[in-house]
């Protein structure tokens, strides 16, 4: 079954805890959280003490999204903070491997990011040692942006990497996605996708869920 991640980046921030909670009731299988720290990415957006309130507000696990230049001096206060999947980005780290090693010794997964413009075979000497590949389709900084169509090739080509080696790397894809994409995506060979604005900028969650599944079924 795909799964779908609304992304809190575009969730209300006067009343975060109420919109989480607002996403589990609807169906969410998990929450996206986007960490821009103003270098790696032009944005800044949300750090570990923001993580550590919102834990109390949901049982769903957090999938931590680190746009973050050097992400090993931050990865314990995540882990901390309640973070269940921690992702950092393939380009923002010279030692991928220590780093992907490290989060998995703290029991927590480990998924390695790639941007639009990083080919998938650089991921070829750490995928076995990953939980996830996140794929992004935009590139990473802002919500609302639109789907990068390049980006289902290089899904494609990420499905057949994981099911050669006979993998079980989950594949997650990040930026503009909609209900009206969400299936070309998941036929692609993703399995979780992240949804930000088309999620959080509508009137009914549930019924955005509701119709994610209905397009979903096989
Ligand atoms: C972009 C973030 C995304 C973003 C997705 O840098 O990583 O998670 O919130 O937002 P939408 O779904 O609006 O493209
Ligand atoms: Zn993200």
């Amino acid at each position: 079954m795909v799964m779908i991640a609304p992304s809190i980046l575009s969730a209300d921030f006067t009343r975060l805890g109420d919109e989480i909670r607002k996403a589990e009731e609807a169906g969410a299988d998990m929450i996206h959280i986007d960490v821009m720290d103003g270098h790696f990415v032009p944005n800044i957006s949300i750090g570990q003490e923001v993580v550590k309130g919102i834990r109390k507000a949901t049982r769903l696990p957090f999938d931590v999204h680190l746009m973050i230049e050097d992400p090993d001096r931050y990865l314990s206060d995540f882990v901390d903070a309640g973070a269940d999947i921690i992702t950092v980005h393939l380009e923002a780290t010279p030692h991928l491997h220590r780093t992907v090693q490290w989060i998995r010794e703290s029991g927590k997964k480990a998924g390695v990011s790639i941007n639009p413009a990083t080919p998938v075979w650089s991921l070829e000497n750490i995928i076995s040692e990953a939980d996830l590949v996140l794929v992004m389709s935009v590139n990473p900084g802002f919500g609302g942006q639109g789907f990068i169509p390049q980006s289902i090739d290089k899904i494609r080509t990420l499905k057949r990497m994981v099911s050669e080696r006979g993998l079980d790397t989950m594949i997650e894809v990040d930026g503009g996605i909609k209900i009206s994409n969400a299936r070309e995506v998941a036929d692609a060979g993703a399995d979780i996708l992240v949804m930000g604005s088309a999620f959080f900028n509508s009137e009914d969650y549930s019924e955005v869920v509701r119709r994610f599944r209905v397009e979903n079924q096989a």
